[in-house]
């Protein structure tokens, strides 16, 4: 190969390489802050945080809020989660498309995770055993908290927990407004920011 043919391939694959998951995550964070919460990712720390937290019954599934780039994603099927038994809910149409890209058995459902008992199929309902919340929710009005909050509880089996991840020391939900109880499970340097994992139930 001479030296021009050289130049046109390296060309031809730089166009074709797909971008790193923490520029595309960047690129949505400029175009939403709000919604995307992060500048980047989440890292190995609460991947493994959620890896160990996961309950997933023989009949039942996973849910994500929030895909993004689907670091989280990840940790769940590494958890042992089959990929047909996970849903992951993201509401930014580039960020979904990227997520079936990297995860094609992967039901990923595209839309806003407030209407997630009309996104599920019917018998799915009751039956998530992990509902894992990904959204920037300490950032979020109170009346959406409550919104996504009430989802949450239409479709996990009834007592049973949600998870939900933050960089806030303190409870990111109003734990007496919402009528929850919750629980700081674990936290974790290894993410940029520290994160932490909160279990929560109806109180
Ligand atoms: C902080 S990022 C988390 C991404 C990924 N789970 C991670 O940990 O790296 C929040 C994600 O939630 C998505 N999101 C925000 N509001 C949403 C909503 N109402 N329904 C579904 N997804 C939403 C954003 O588009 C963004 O991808």
């Amino acid at each position: 190969m001479n030296r021009s043919e050289l130049t046109t391939a390296i060309k031809k694959r730089k166009v074709g390489k797909k971008p790193p998951a923490a520029w595309i995550f960047l690129q949505r964070w400029a175009a939403n802050p709000v919604t995307m919460g992060s500048v980047c990712p989440s890292g190995p720390g609460l991947q493994k945080l959620v890896r160990e937290n996961l309950i997933c019954g023989p009949d039942e599934v996973v849910v994500e809020f929030g895909g993004g780039t689907g670091a989280l994603t990840k940790a769940i099927l590494d958890g042992g989660i089959p990929d047909e038994r996970v849903y992951t809910v993201e509401i930014d149409t580039k960020l979904a498309g990227y997520l079936r890209g990297i995860y094609p058995r992967v039901n990923v459902l595209h839309g806003d995770c407030r209407h997630i008992d009309r996104m599920l199929p019917p018998s799915l309902i009751g039956k998530v055993g992990t509902l894992l919340v990904g959204l920037p929710m300490v950032i979020l009005p109170k009346r959406m908290q409550a919104e996504i909050v009430d989802a949450i509880f239409r479709v996990i089996p009834e007592g049973r927990r949600f998870l939900l991840f933050t960089y806030s020391f303190t409870s990111p939900l109003d734990m007496k407004a919402l009528g929850l109880k919750g629980t700081r499970l674990g936290w974790t340097p290894v993410n940029f920011p520290p994160a932490y994992l909160w279990g929560y139930s109806r109180a």
